[in-house]
């Protein structure tokens, strides 16, 4: 069974018991400072994890493009990659753990074909707040699986959250327990753990055992004093990621050699006239982010130095620098361009990638130009280097991109010092630790303390919208916005600078529409009706028959002086939106413009942050 039958045999498996199929959410998701990619499927779900009506219902089913840049380090072997899909089911306070662990057995068993001996069960195992979890394991008992066969973890396991167990997750986030099923492989690959195989268990590292679905029993939400309360409804959110059904069906361990990796693999061997089995690691990393860069790039990342942009970019360099290694082409990195297209050719049909091969290359080429003149510059400063250190080496890795054995080869290539291994390690290990430090920071920066200072922003940014419609036309609409708890960044098309009295203009209809303390109405409806109100939204976006929409200002009545003479179904402010919002705009307080600038050619961004007064 290749990837598309068995993508679809789960969305019809899931469809056939009343859950509608929900379109897969960007990559980058907008409005959602907590985190910088799609990492898991419940992302775009979280308002409705946490009771808000979904248009489409209680049951959810889908394909969602993930990538998690945490496991760059691990790609190289034959089951880790940065990007993945995650077939997803959702039960918003619907069904719970029966129906669940029921139909999750009969997808694997019966619609794939698994066989159940070859298959293993996790469950939590309990700890002071939350019990054992007795009720799961009376259901895998009754649906026959083995006593030898269920495995009960604690927090480090069985325990999912964004943030990982209980003593991570920030106040306001929510998880629960879960219990994950695994495949053992026939054959096992070689490995240096093959030794343990007699002792080993499903969660252990060896390879003998491949983790394919999770079940996370979302029920409880991390309060401020650190306890954990029981949501008002209890969730369902399961997640099996494809690329390791696929190795499962197939009983073959080597994801790379699926149909989801043949042609990118076929296309790298082409090209660099090397062969797959003899260079497995390199290769594997190559595909991997050569397919993660162009998702990114189809969700409109382009390279840069923040953020996204330079996840991206390290991504792309990463490449470089490994096919260079792999075949000492520098001359040639343009041809990465032409791999990034196998990538379109393998995903042709889903609906999940869209984007030419002729804007694709352009972004890579583009890049790649720029990293040749990085490298020739890295290289020109390594010439200056007498005797190369842990930390100077590390320098040139996050500058260049040059991986430590790169810098390795090129210093013993001109019979120069030698590198203390543990040195490097060490650094990289602070430069983890900092990166990681950063990003729960971030994570707490959206969700915890500061979630109800984004919302204000969220909705003050769905005024500002207006306003400038207002003062500078109906042409004016949304091209994207990033709000975090500090500031609002807000672009919109508008092809010229604004006045000083156009920004002033605008900020004082922001601030006055706050005064008048507006209320904000959520409403599920059906898209035409939308249409038909008005409401402003991303045209060019899939949109489900019922959509969300968010309307400030009931009842408003048009200023004499706007330029916006459309009806807005009698809303100051109307939008296609998935929400937080404040109840009332009163709450804001004040906004103040910071910054209007150029992005792009037809393109303007705004800053604005709260001010106390
Ligand atoms: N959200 C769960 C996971 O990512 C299903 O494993």
């Amino acid at each position: 069974m290749d990837s598309k039958v068995i993508r679809q045999k789960f969305i019809d498996f899931f469809k056939a018991r009343g859950h509608k199929e929900i379109a897969a959410a960007k990559l980058v998701l907008e409005n959602d400072p907590t985190t910088l990619f799609t990492s898991s499927g419940m992302q775009p779900l979280v308002p409705y994890l946490l009771a808000q009506e979904h248009p489409e219902g209680k049951r959810l089913v889908n394909s969602q493009p993930c990538f998690r840049a945490e496991d760059i380090e691990e790609v190289g072997d034959n089951r880790h990659t940065t990007f993945f899909e995650m077939l997803g089911n959702w039960s918003l306070g619907d069904y719970f753990k029966e129906e669940q662990l029921n139909w999750c057995w009969e997808l694997l068993t019966k619609e794939l074909g698994l066989p159940k001996e070859k298959l293993y069960v996790s469950l939590f195992e309990g700890d002071k707040s939350v019990p054992k979890d007795m009720e799961a394991y009376d259901i895998w008992k009754s649906l026959g699986v083995a006593d030898d066969h269920i495995f009960f973890y604690g927090v480090d396991k069985n325990w999912w959250s964004r943030s990982g167990p209980p003593n991570k997750m920030p106040p306001g986030e929510i998880g629960g327990p879960d219990s994950e099923v695994f495949f053992e492989f026939t054959q096992v690959p070689d490995n240096p753990y093959a030794h343990y195989y007699n002792d080993c268990h499903p969660n252990c590292n060896c390879g003998r055992f491949l983790e394919i679905g999770n079940s996370v029993f979302i029920q409880y939400q991390k309060q401020e004093d650190g306890s954990l309360k029981e949501l008002s409804q209890k969730n369902v959110d399961f997640g099996g990621g494809l690329e390791r059904l696929v190795a499962a069906v197939n009983n073959n361990l080597d994801m790379f050699e699926s149909d989801l990796f043949s042609k990118i693999i076929n296309s790298i061997e082409n090209i660099s006239g090397r062969v797959y089995q003899d260079i497995t690691d390199n290769m594997s990393i190559i595909a991997d982010h050569v397919k993660a860069a162009t998702f990114l790039i189809a969700s409109g990342v382009t390279p840069s130095n923040k953020l996204q942009g330079y996840v991206l970019r390290r991504l792309l360099r990463r490449v470089a620098v490994k096919f260079n290694d792999m075949c000492g082409m520098t001359d040639n990195i343009k041809d990465l361009a032409e791999i990034a297209t196998s990538v379109i050719d393998t995903y042709e049909g889903t609906g999940l990638l869209e984007i030419s091969k002729t804007d694709l290359k352009l972004v890579i080429t583009d890049e790649m130009d720029r990293f040749s003149r990085t490298l020739d510059r890295g290289l020109k400063e390594i010439e200056k280097i007498d005797v190369i250190d842990g930390k100077k080496a590390f320098e040139l890795y996050q500058t260049f991109g040059f991986p430590l054995e790169v810098i390795k080869e090129i210093f013993k290539g001109k019979g120069k010092g030698e590198i203390n291994q543990e040195e490097f390690e060490e650094e990289f290990k602070k430069h983890q630790e900092l990166s990681r430090t950063a990003s729960s920071g971030m994570f707490k920066g959206g969700l915890a303390d500061h979630s109800e200072i984004v919302t204000k922003y969220h909705t003050a940014t769905h005024l500002l919208h207006q306003a400038l419609r207002d003062v500078l036309g109906p042409q004016v609409f949304q091209q994207g916005s990033n709000i975090t708890a500090e500031r609002l960044r807000f672009d919109f098309s508008y092809d010229r600078k604004m006045t000083d009295e156009e920004i002033k203009h605008t900020e004082d209809l922001v601030n006055q529409r706050i005064k008048e303390d507006l209320k904000v109405d959520h409403m599920i409806v059906d898209l035409d009706k939308a249409k038909q109100m008005n409401a402003i939204g991303l045209f060019d976006e899939k949109y489900a028959d019922k959509v969300s929409i968010y309307g400030v200002g009931p009842g408003y009545k048009l200023d004499a002086g706007a330029k916006d003479q459309r009806a807005r179904g009698g809303y100051y402010s109307l939008e296609f939106c998935g929400g937080p919002h404040v109840k009332h705009s009163g709450i804001i307080g004040r906004i103040k413009i910071t910054k209007e600038e150029a992005t792009s050619a037809g393109v303007r961004r705004i800053r604005a942050e709260i001010v106390l007064n």
